[in-house]
């Protein structure tokens, strides 16, 4: 874990322009991403929770679990197209296996998760990684998400909850409270 602090003292990347090799400074690299990532997630998180209401409007939560587990990748995944980004929702405490953190995104999950429950400033960050720049911005509950993410037989109804198990087998995302880390979003920017 030791060898991953570095990584997170930011950015520096040569990129060129017009064949002249130049090098930004990194603060100036820094806020073009950190402006990039905060634009596509809170574009992402709206999109996700739009659908998600217009779902529970339609059918209630049992249907809106249903539209969750169809649409929520094939959102993030268009998304993704659009922006030219790999857009992830990531988390320590998976509904869907396919979520679950890396090494990387569970130590700056844990990180976030501090700051959240001392009250301090939530700020994004980047990382550098192979041939990536890795944005992770924390995903915070709010009382709509305990409907599904709460405590069962709490927030999380009994027939909540059996859809949910017959859904995601292995189900690990509930027993969360208002204001806690969910999950990250992971945006992944390639560098050409
Ligand atoms: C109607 C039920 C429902 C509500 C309400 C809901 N979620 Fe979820 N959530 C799900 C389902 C189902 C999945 C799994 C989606 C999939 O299969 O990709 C999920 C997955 C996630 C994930 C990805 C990590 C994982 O566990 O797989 C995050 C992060 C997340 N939800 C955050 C939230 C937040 C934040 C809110 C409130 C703004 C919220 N959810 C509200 C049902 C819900």
């Amino acid at each position: 874990m030791k060898n991953l602090v570095p990584l997170i003292l930011l950015v520096a990347i040569v990129i060129s322009c017009n064949s002249k090799k130049t090098l930004q400074s990194y603060s100036q690299l820094d806020t073009t991403y950190i402006s990039r990532g905060n634009v596509i997630a809170k574009l992402s998180f709206e999109t996700l929770s739009g659908e998600l209401q217009k779902a529970l409007q339609n059918g209630g939560i049992d249907s809106a679990l249903r539209y969750c587990n169809l649409r929520a990748y094939p959102i993030t995944d268009s998304l993704s197209l659009v922006h030219q980004a790999s857009i992830k929702r990531v988390s320590t405490k998976v509904r869907n296996p396919r979520n679950k953190a890396d090494e990387l995104a569970t130590f700056m999950a844990k990180g976030f998760g501090i700051d959240v429950s001392e009250g301090k400033a939530i700020t994004p960050k980047l990382v550098l990684k192979d041939d990536s720049v890795l944005f992770f911005k924390p995903i915070i509950t709010q009382p709509l998400c305990l409907t599904c993410h709460g405590t069962p037989g709490k927030e999380v109804s009994f027939s909540t909850d059996s859809t949910i198990q017959k859904l995601y087998a292995r189900d690990k995302a509930v027993g969360y409270k208002n204001n806690e880390v969910r999950g990250l979003w992971r945006i992944a920017f390639k560098i050409n």
